[in-house]
């Protein structure tokens, strides 16, 4: 479904001395249809930088970006909305996925318009069908986003990407805002929704022991290089590089 080959980003930073930060340094991986891959690592190893780069929403420095087999890396704007449909990504804020002026029915019917599937007379029933199958109720969709909680913006927020029926999402931190509880219900939905559509996933986290349970295959990144890729069943077992088992051992002492 996905797969990048030495993909490269590099940003300068500083103004008297220009150092350059490798945001992301030769990346490979590829994700099959309807599987996840976990990709784990601290703040700052490039795990943003990278999903960007993927969904071309910054132009990369070096590497090929291919979906479904296509080379995408030199789409252009026109090419690349065409397949926004398919690509998607949710954020880590729920604050931001939403527009604070715009009522819940007012940011779903959004993209339904944009992509040009919006049918007046069907939308409103379009949008509560995917809105229960997130697991929420019609009443959300006259609320705007402060009067709703974290957990339901997010489920709102998939709701409004699985409306396009796309075939991978860029989970980027999607739960690491909210509450223990609320983040499991969240997990619950993504696979649910993962099992429904055949989606496949990107899951990024920083949080070792969620990515290992979400995934089918976890990469670990530092400073903007994977260092391993370990099927996630065998994550514990089977760590290699002296990074994840620290990863690891942080987490187990938690
Ligand atoms: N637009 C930017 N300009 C300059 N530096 C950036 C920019 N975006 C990210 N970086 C730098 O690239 C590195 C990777 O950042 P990021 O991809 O956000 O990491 P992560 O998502 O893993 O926390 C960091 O050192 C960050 O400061
Ligand atoms: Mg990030």
């Amino acid at each position: 479904m996905i797969r990048v080959c030495n993909l490269y980003k590099e940003f300068k930073s500083g103004i008297i001395n220009k150092n350059i930060v490798k945001a992301v340094d030769d990346v490979s991986f590829e994700i099959k249809e309807g599987k996840t891959l976990g990709l784990v690592g601290e703040s700052g190893c490039g795990k943003s930088t990278l999903s960007r780069l993927i969904l071309r929403l910054i132009e990369s420095d070096g590497g090929k970006i291919y979906f479904n087999e296509r080379d995408i890396s030199n789409y252009d704007f026109s090419q690349m909305r065409d397949l926004r449909k398919e690509m998607q990504i949710i954020f880590q804020h729920p604050d931001s996925a939403l527009s604070p002026k715009k009522t819940i029915y007012g940011s779903l019917v959004e993209p339904l318009k944009i992509h040009k599937l919006y049918e007046k007379n069907k939308a409103r029933e379009y949008i509560s069908e995917y809105l229960s199958f997130v697991g929420l109720s019609e009443e959300i969709l006259n609320r705007y986003p402060h009067q709703v909680s974290g957990g339901q913006i997010q489920r709102v927020a998939l709701a409004r990407v699985l409306l396009l029926n796309p075939k991978f999402i860029i989970l980027d931190e999607p739960t690491s805002m909210l509450d223990v509880s609320v983040q499991a219900q969240v997990i619950q939905v993504l696979k649910k929704a993962q099992k429904q559509f055949n989606i496949t996933y990107l899951f990024i986290s920083h949080d070792i022991d969620l990515v290992k349970e979400v995934s089918d295959e976890v990469a670990v990144m530092l400073d903007g290089k994977i260092v391993e890729t370990i099927e996630a069943k065998e994550l514990y077992k089977s760590a290699k590089h002296a990074y994840t088992k620290e990863l690891i051992e942080n987490f187990n002492n938690f």
